[in-house]
């Protein structure tokens, strides 16, 4: 019975040794300690032994059980931790890669140089007002002193909605609107940024383009004022070095009017195709608020004077950028828009 035992026990010791995995193991321990299993068989037999032999060979048969148990037990281990070192191997995680990148969006041209001239004007005590991109013929003309029969309306032909409605082809209606809303408190200092509609479609017009107006109405303002506004704002938006000029001009809702131009951002002045070989750009047009526009919003023209001034945002944009086709501007290529 003993040597039954002993044999039982190398068996197993090399069976535990050999096993490579889990699977293998476990078959070893149900052929040995299993409830069918030959140590188990061999307690079981105890009974039909007699006295001392019983004695003994339980004593022997327990030690085995219990010496093979803990080999078991440390090939489990041996099995974990080999299983373990595998899964590190094959996962390997270098955690000293760079991350991926998360592509990020940049701020588009248009509303940066938005952001820049409500910064400007801001800073000069202006306040951001909006109104309607559909707009009532009223606003749009007749109280910028542009009648129905008027020629000026020739040059902003623009989707109408019905007889009296419209895209609004300037942001300039808001001028009225905000009169009306304000009057008679002094002073009306805004900026107006915004969407404008016209019947253009080429590389420099967009049936959809964008606008600043700004609106300064108080007592004793005169062009002067004007001057010296739209001097900073072409300062601060192309450089310090930059050089303007006025030219008359006629808009029916200023009198006088004037257009600005700016010494020419790709030559300097000096004359090349971007300026025409005339050295100058134009980028606005200003004037002094005609006193019939503030009559239409509520303020007494003998009491108080306003200037205004409007300016296309896509131009100054692909002035500032050099971009020589509007297109690129709403294509929403980003090969364009991530140089921004
Ligand atoms: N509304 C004009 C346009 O779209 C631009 C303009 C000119 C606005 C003179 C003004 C201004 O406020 O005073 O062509």
């Amino acid at each position: 019975m003993i040597d039954v035992l002993t044999r039982i026990k190398d068996q197993a010791q090399q069976d535990i040794a050999q096993a490579l995995e889990f699977e293998s193991l476990n078959q070893v321990r149900v052929g040995i300690l299993g409830r069918k299993g030959e140590i188990t068989q061999v307690l079981r037999g105890l009974k039909d032994l007699d006295g001392e032999q019983r004695i003994e060979v339980g004593r022997i048969a327990n030690e085995i059980k219990g010496e093979l148990e803990g080999l078991i037990e440390a090939k489990t281990q041996q099995l974990k931790a080999q299983e373990l070192e595998m899964m590190l191997q094959s996962e390997r995680i270098d955690i000293t890669l760079p991350g991926r990148p998360v592509p990020t969006g940049s701020q588009h041209p248009i509303s940066r140089v938005t952001d820049e001239i409500k910064t400007i004007f801001i800073g000069m005590g202006f306040t951001v007002a909006e109104g309607p991109e559909v707009e009532m013929d009223y606003y749009n003309f007749e109280a910028l002193n542009v009648p129905r029969d008027h020629p000026a309306r020739d040059m902003q032909d623009t989707f109408y909605i019905t007889e009296d409605m419209l895209l609004r082809t300037h942001t300039s209606p808001v001028q009225v609107r905000t009169m009306e809303n304000m009057a008679p408190r002094i002073p009306v200092k805004i900026i107006v940024p915004g969407r404008v509609y016209r019947k253009d479609d080429d590389a420099t017009h967009s049936p959809m383009f964008h606008q600043v107006e700004g609106l300064l109405i108080d007592e004793r303002i005169t062009f002067a004022n004007l001057k010296a506004m739209l001097m900073l704002l072409a300062r601060e938006v192309f450089g310090a070095d930059v050089k303007v000029r006025y030219r008359p001009s006629y808009f029916p809702f200023t009198e006088p009017s004037a257009e600005m131009d700016i010494s020419c951002v790709n030559c300097g002045g000096e004359g090349c195709r971007v300026c025409k070989q005339t050295g100058w750009l134009e980028i606005l047009g200003a004037g002094m608020v005609d006193p019939r526009v503030l009559e239409y919003g509520g303020y007494d023209p003998e009491k108080y004077t306003g200037l205004a001034f409007g300016m296309g945002i896509e131009r100054i944009a692909m002035l500032k950028y050099k971009i020589n086709d509007m297109r690129l501007l709403f294509d929403n290529d980003k090969r364009f828009l991530s140089q921004f």
